[in-house]
């Protein structure tokens, strides 16, 4: 099976559920707490990897409390992770998460040691990246090192997945290189400089593909995706599900949507297992905590439809 690495953060999340998010100046009594495991990077990474993918997951962290006990989790969870740079000098990343009882959020993050995940770190790793099938990154570290991992990537025929998560502006000579780029409609909105609204979805997600993304895949929440390539274009729906906590929803359809293809699922078929992943992961309270494993996703697959091969 092809290998996947997956380059990004990793967070200590610290959330809190609540009924309503609070106005500046108001306090107000949480309903629960949870501490997990998240960050971009680290929840696509172990999605990929309990999904069926091949995985190796690149990350920096800090020489703190939060690093060790992050390490310690990814062992235990038996994810790759090899390759993970300890720094001093800043903190292991944090986020903090409000989630309300829709299952909203509002996220705020300290990237501290993700944002010392730098070029020359990559090139240290560019072996690895070679001999990949895939490279999955996301945007919670520094854009030079993004930049230059494209460029490796590229360079060596290694398929670039890229979600551009949290929204951020990117270059041109970067989507060229990107194979697969996963956004939702705010960040097809930052990249495009285009309104959904006013040009419909179809036409940002060409506009996406003019600018020289190859294949675009715009996640809708709870519209399901839009995939489109030079051979097809389609639509999934979501599934209808009780939302609990919505976090890390987009990171559970790029990590299986990885899995998928490294297992060789073609187009659709990696995307609905991606979408039903993402299902799963909105259901439960968390990023990592919400992961679900692979019989899980099938068995939910199952029921939803006529039986569902591997
Ligand atoms: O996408 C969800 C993630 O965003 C959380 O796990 C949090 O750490 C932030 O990085
Ligand atoms: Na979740």
């Amino acid at each position: 099976m092809g290998e996947i690495v997956v380059i990004g953060s990793s967070n200590t999340d610290l959330i809190l559920k609540m009924e309503y998010f609070p106005a500046p100046g108001e306090t107000i009594e949480g309903t629960s707490f949870l501490q997990a495991m998240g960050g971009k990077g680290a929840n696509q990474a172990l999605a990929a990897h309990k999904l069926g993918g091949n995985v190796k997951f690149v990350t920096c962290l800090g020489n703190d409390m939060n690093g060790e006990n992050t390490m310690k989790y990814y062992k235990r969870q038996k994810l790759d992770v090899s390759l993970a740079i300890t720094v001093d000098g800043a903190p292991s990343g944090t986020a903090m998460i409000w989630v309300d009882k829709k299952g909203e959020n509002c996220i705020v993050i300290n990237p501290g040691a993700n944002g010392m995940l730098s070029p020359e770190h990559i090139d240290k790793v560019k072996g690895v990246i070679a001999k990949a099938d895939m490279v999955v990154v996301q945007m919670e570290i520094p854009y030079a090192t993004v930049q230059k991992i494209c460029e490796i990537a590229h360079r060596h025929n290694t398929k670039i997945l890229l979600n551009v998560a949290p929204a951020s502006k990117i270059d041109l000579e970067t989507i060229q290189m990107i194979d697969i780029l996963v956004v939702n409609e705010t960040e097809a909105e930052t990249i495009s400089g285009e309104r959904i609204e006013s040009l419909g979805e179809e036409a940002v997600v060409d506009k996406l593909r003019t600018m020289g993304a190859q294949t675009v895949v715009l996640t809708l929440g709870k519209k399901g995706s839009l995939f489109k390539n030079d051979q097809t274009y389609f639509h999934v729906p979501a599934f209808k599900v009780e939302a609990v906590d919505s976090t890390a929803a987009g990171d559970v359809f790029c990590g299986a949507l990885a899995a998928g293809l490294g297992k060789g699922h073609d187009w659709v078929k990696a995307i609905k297992f991606a979408t039903a992943a993402s299902a799963l992961c909105v259901m439960r309270l968390g990023a990592q905590p919400s992961i679900p494993t692979e019989r899980e996703v099938y068995d939910f697959l199952n029921k939803k439809e006529l039986p569902y091969s591997r």
